[in-house]
């Protein structure tokens, strides 16, 4: 299967993912990283051929880049779309290009504390555990059906910082695990439901 990845930062994440297609973990490959910061150093992971990167401020609307960036996804064909560590938002019309084929990797325990700063908010809840999941990305924000889900627990002297440290050691095995079901076909999406095996759940 062929995979696309939209990331915004350091791109730890795609790392987990080129490492697992080496270690014959992951039969897939990748191809093309696309992100909203030329200077991504996620983008340094993958050869000059497969980059694509736009700064939004080029663009006239959200729409206009979301349309610019779907172009440049749909021209490498992908099987999946993985957004991992990906920043903006993603508009309706980039989200129903590729609906089915667009998940996303979210530091939290899904459905609490969607959006941004999730592992202050889980301090401030005074949360005991939190964790990650990968889900179907939807137009609602982090609202998606859940794939799986990685739990860790929050101990009592934990800044954001660490917390957001022991989250993202698990989410590295948790979304490799994840894009493995959906390249060997074992989980879909139906009408917003997961499908595992052909039965819905
Ligand atoms: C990760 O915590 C991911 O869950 C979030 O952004 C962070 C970036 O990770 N979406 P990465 O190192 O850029 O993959």
């Amino acid at each position: 299967p062929r995979i696309a990845v939209l990331a915004s930062g350091r791109g730890s994440n795609l790392q987990c993912l080129i490492d697992g297609i080496a270690a014959g973990q992951l039969e897939a490959r990748i191809v093309g990283v696309f992100s909203d910061r030329p200077g991504a150093r996620a983008l340094d992971k993958v050869p000059a051929p497969s980059r694509w990167a736009r700064s939004p401020k080029d663009f006239a609307s959200r729409e206009a880049f979301d349309e610019a960036l779907g172009d440049a996804v749909a021209a490498c064909n992908p099987d999946w779309i993985v957004c991992a560590g990906y920043m903006r938002i993603l508009g309706a019309g980039f989200v129903e290009r590729f609906s089915g084929r667009l998940v996303n990797i979210h530091p939290s325990l899904l459905p609490r504390h969607k959006g941004l700063h999730t592992h202050a908010r889980a301090i401030e809840a005074g949360d005991t555990e939190h964790g990650a999941s990968v889900h179907f990305v939807v137009p609602e924000l982090d609202a998606g059906a859940v794939i799986a889900q990685a739990r860790v627990p929050v101990l009592a002297d934990d800044t954001p910082e660490s917390l957001a440290a022991r989250v993202l050691a698990v989410e590295h095995p948790l979304l490799l695990a994840s894009v493995r079901l959906l390249a060997t076909g074992r989980v879909t999406e139906q009408d917003g439901r997961i499908r595992l095996d052909g039965q819905s759940l």
